[in-house]
């Protein structure tokens, strides 16, 4: 058997082509999406994701603004610029890209944001919003997975769904959303983590196994039930000499060999990562959305 390869670029693709619609309906009504980013010194990787997420909201028609400080800005500038932007009705959402410099309480600016602006979905009434059901916006990785699933033909009611990884933007809210008593959750969940006694043990008995732990191939094909449904969330660099870069991106699965043993499989790149910019695209538009239902 070789397993169907979940294509995350092509769902992600369709999500957009659907958003793009919804936007132009608020744009009609004289409501433009609006998304600020706030980025702090000049880590490479946050330079390249806040870039990207601009160009997702220039092609959907949302507008973006992104809020550049110097590495060495102080905590309170920073919380004094989020709650500014709090106030600031151009904007529906609020992202602040992580990591902050090491001086700054990523809790403290996180904590900061309006509630209904935060489109990351990781300020604690978010989190606990989630938790009973009742979410404003659902954190865009997990998010993308549960998209992933069900438009792949994979819904996860009544699966067992086992999370490798228990982070507070991948694992834990993955959890929380799957195991929702709706459609398109209604799982059964077991999280795993570095104190799970017998990982492989618990990954084979895996309908859908979820891998996000942030190291290379730690998921080896003997660890994945036959027929089983496999989502890779990590993005780890390895060398390669025959990449101009010096090194390519791979997940946290044995990719080529679970392809023979697995129902279906996202690749690394081109899976879980296409999805996760555009969740926080639709959770823009949710709060746009939020804001007008108000109004009336
Ligand atoms: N594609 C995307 O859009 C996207 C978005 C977010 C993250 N990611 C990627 O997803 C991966 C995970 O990210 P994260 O932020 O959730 O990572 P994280 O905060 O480092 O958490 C990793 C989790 O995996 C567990 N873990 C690590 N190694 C393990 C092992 N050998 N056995 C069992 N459990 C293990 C850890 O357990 P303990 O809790 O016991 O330490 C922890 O709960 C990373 O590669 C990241 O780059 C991708």
């Amino acid at each position: 058997m070789t397993a169907k390869i979940i294509d995350g670029t092509k769902i992600a693709e369709e999500i957009r082509g659907e958003l793009k619609g919804k936007v132009d309906e608020l744009r009609k009504q004289g409501i433009t999406p609006g998304l600020v980013m706030v980025r702090v010194g000049e880590d490479p990787a946050s330079v390249s994701y806040v870039r990207g997420k601009s160009k997702a909201s220039e092609e959907l028609g949302i507008y973006s603004e992104t809020i550049v400080f110097p590495e060495d800005t102080k905590e309170e500038v920073v919380l004094a610029k989020v709650e500014e932007l709090n106030k600031d009705p151009k904007f529906h959402g609020i992202l602040v890209q992580l990591p902050l410099p090491k001086h700054i309480d990523s809790d403290k600016v996180l904590n900061a944001i309006d509630p209904k602006k935060d489109v990351d979905g990781f300020h604690p009434v978010n989190v606990g919003k989630l938790l009973i059901g009742e979410p404003y916006f659902l954190p865009c990785t997990p998010h993308g997975v549960q998209q992933l699933l069900i438009r792949s033909g994979y819904d996860p009611g009544g699966k067992h769904v086992v999370i490798c990884g228990r982070s507070n933007i991948v694992g834990k809210p993955l959890m929380a959303i799957l195991v929702q008593k709706k459609k398109g959750a209604n799982a059964t969940v077991t999280v795993c983590h570095t104190g799970t006694k017998d990982l492989a043990a618990t990954t084979r008995q895996a309908d859908i196994l979820i891998a996000a732990m942030g190291s290379p191939k730690v998921i080896t094909a003997d660890m994945v039930r036959e027929g089983a449904v496999v989502i890779d969330v990590g993005v780890n660099r390895i060398p390669d000499e025959t990449k101009k870069s010096g090194y390519r991106l791979v997940g946290d699965t044995d990719f080529d060999a679970i392809l023979e043993k697995a129902e279906a499989i996202t690749p690394v790149p081109g899976g879980v990562g296409p999805m996760t910019v555009t969740m926080l695209m639709v959770n823009t538009v949710r709060a746009a959305e939020m804001r007008l239902a108000k109004k009336r």
